[in-house]
């Protein structure tokens, strides 16, 4: 998840650059850099923290000429420093990216056996090695990076260029967007809209598989193997701040129609669908601990915590580990127990709220070994922690949780099956099973994401309560404490979430027509149980609203609305179910006129005590 910009034409490339990337500071970054084309060669300046920093380096070694690239980095592959910011040169190649590639320790693995040594630790600097191989073998810029990219499994976004061809960009779509900008005598690239919305509103977006050529003279479109594309431009209207909200109305609703994308990339290279495994090569050096812990603390805050509850069962049902989930304020107080026999896995999204970093460090205190699954790369949790698995959702701008608390869903279900299978409390044809799920998961999110119109409609006709409860069983409870933080988080209603179960021991003397209940209702979580739950609402007076993936006469009967999501591996329910409370908190909140982005009295991270 990084920014990118290009230009090719009359302008000093470096203000249009630093212009772009300065549009793109809502994508949250560590580093940046530029490399612009003078008399020949190409010069690169990067620096560390800021876009700022890199202003102040560019005053005092400036970068004149005309066609250039620029990006902001956010880390993947690699922590944070000069060394692994972008552009990325080897010989006469330099270039930036946006993505994962995948096979990147085969592919350095081979060109270090031939001689190529590298300066950085990213994934990035394989391929600008690849295309100068390429161009070593007699190949122009073009063919060169076609071959590249023939080698390459991931996703990627790359913008390419060469002192061998001056006034040349080449940029190539897999999976990571890349708009081209239309000027007139000039041109643009970037990773999204904002960044050239001052400079033209004409774009070409790429495909997947697709290349552009792209001069101050025109851009031309092909196909990877070279097959000419033809494409009409598009006029975007849109204003600043919705560009920077890829249009939607806000950061919220973009991430969460990000969700099935967000999945893939915590997912994409740690499957192993033929031996029905997963493999956590950032784990990797914590292989002999998973065998022998005989105990987890899950530690979080917020959200993370709900996805720690969620981590348990999954934990617990396909590994055995006994785990205990805490507050990180309460763990860090209430004398743990912390001996060698157990170990502690925080989860953050920014790997920097206080009391989940004081947990970490009161486990390293006492030895006892940590893990953590954080979203910010090199971020203190990550940082301190012995071993990370990143969840690689790409920055999260809105303060209520939604794709960082779905990708640390799935990051624990792989760790869950990573030790199950491990330990050999996974059998391979039930692991098989559910990473066959995991890989179409993200076609039923969209289908789940599709009913936002149905979901809006609903969250009007209960605008005006002023409280919710939300029940569910099983591993879908905590999704029901979850949908309950949403709601009162965005809309500012109260709102409360219990286990099913647990109603008729004390929530249920709340019960009245004025209180709308949303019970969650799979088919293979306890559901004739929690239908029953239903009814002890329902002959209260209380408002029943369903999700469910069951089509059922008893459940209309009972429910004054039902919302049906797809069906999907019983332990990937709690991910579908959480994009419709996801979205009627939303609707809600949009409907009541708060402020859906920054919510009242709350900050994304909480670095104070
Ligand atoms: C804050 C945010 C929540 C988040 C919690 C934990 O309270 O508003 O959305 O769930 O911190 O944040 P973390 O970055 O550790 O996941």
């Amino acid at each position: 998840m990084c920014g990118i910009v290009g230009y090719v034409g009359e302008r000093e490339a470096s203000g249009v650059l630093v212009h772009g990337l300065q549009l793109l500071e809502y994508r949250g970054y560590d580093s940046a850099g530029l490399a612009v084309l003078a008399n020949g060669d190409v010069s690169v300046r990067r620096s560390v923290g800021k876009l700022k920093n890199l202003e102040n380096l560019l005053a005092v070694e400036p970068l004149p000429g005309k066609s250039g690239i620029g990006h902001t980095r956010w880390a993947t592959h690699g922590r944070p420093s000069e060394a692994n910011a972008h552009p990325h040169r080897a010989g006469r190649v330099v270039l930036i990216h946006n993505g994962i590639i995948e096979n990147f320790l085969e592919l350095r693995a081979e060109l270090q056996a031939s001689g190529r040594e590298f300066s950085s630790e990213t994934d990035t600097e394989i391929v600008a090695h690849l295309i100068d191989d390429e161009m070593a073998r007699g190949r122009d810029l073009a063919a060169a990076t076609r071959a590249a990219i023939a080698r390459l499994e991931g996703s990627f976004a790359l913008v390419v260029m060469s002192s061998d061809e001056p006034g040349k960009l080449f940029a190539a779509k897999s999976a990571t967007p890349i708009v081209i900008g239309l000027g007139d005598g000039e041109n643009f690239v970037a990773s999204d809209v904002p960044a050239l919305l001052d400079y033209t509103r004409d774009m070409l977006f790429l495909e997947d598989g697709e290349m552009a050529e792209i001069s101050s003279a025109g851009v031309r479109l092909s196909l990877f193997d070279g097959t000419p594309v033809e494409r009409e431009p598009r006029r975007i209207t849109w204003d600043p701040v919705t560009a920077q909200k890829s249009g939607y109305k806000h950061f919220m609703l973009k991430e969460i129609n990000e969700q099935p994308q967000a999945t893939i990339d915590t997912m994409r290279g740690r499957l192993l669908v033929e031996s029905g495994d997963v493999t956590l090569e950032d784990l990797e050096s914590s292989n002999d601990w998973w065998n022998q812990v005989e105990r987890i603390d899950l530690v979080a805050c917020g959200t993370a915590w709900h996805a720690c509850l969620v981590g348990k069962f999954f934990i617990e049902k396909l590994a055995r580990v006994p785990c205990n989930v805490d507050y990180g304020s309460e763990f860090r107080y209430r004398d743990p127990i912390l001996d060698g026999r157990g170990m502690l896995l925080a989860v953050s999204q920014s790997g920097e709220t206080a009391d989940t970093l004081a947990a970490v460090e009161a486990a390293r205190a006492a030895k006892v070994r940590t893990a953590a699954i954080c979203n910010v790369v090199d971020s203190s949790i990550a940082r301190r922690s012995d071993a990370v698995l990143y969840t690689h959702a790409g920055p999260e701008i809105s303060v209520a949780s939604t794709k960082a608390f779905v990708t640390q869903l799935t990051a624990l279900l792989l760790i869950a099956i990573h030790i199950g299978r491990r330990r050999g409390t996974l059998a391979a044809d039930a692991s098989g099973e559910l990473i066959e799920s995991l890989l179409h998961l993200p076609g039923p999110m969209r289908d789940a994401l599709a009913m936002a119109d149905e979901i809006d409609a609903l969250a009007r006709r209960y605008v005006n309560a002023e409280n919710f409860l939300f029940v569910g069983r099983g591993l879908n409870y905590p999704i029901a404490l979850e949908g309950a933080l949403k709601l009162k988080e965005l809309s500012y209603i109260h709102a409360e979430g219990y286990p099913a179960g647990e109603l008729k021991h004390g929530p249920i003397a709340l019960i009245s027509e004025t209180m709308p209940v949303v019970v969650l209702l799979p088919k293979n979580g306890a559901y004739a149980k929690t239908l029953s739950n239903m009814k002890e609402v329902e002959s209260r007076g209380g408002q029943i609203i369903v999700v469910t993936d069951v089509d059922d006469p008893a459940v209309e009967e009972v429910a004054n609305d039902v919302i049906r999501v797809p069906t999907v591996h019983s332990l990937l329910m709690p991910i579908i179910l959480s994009i419709p409370l996801q979205l009627l908190s939303y609707f809600v909140a949009v409907h009541r006129g708060t402020d859906v982005d920054q919510p009242r009295n709350l900050a994304k991270s909480v670095t104070v005590e």
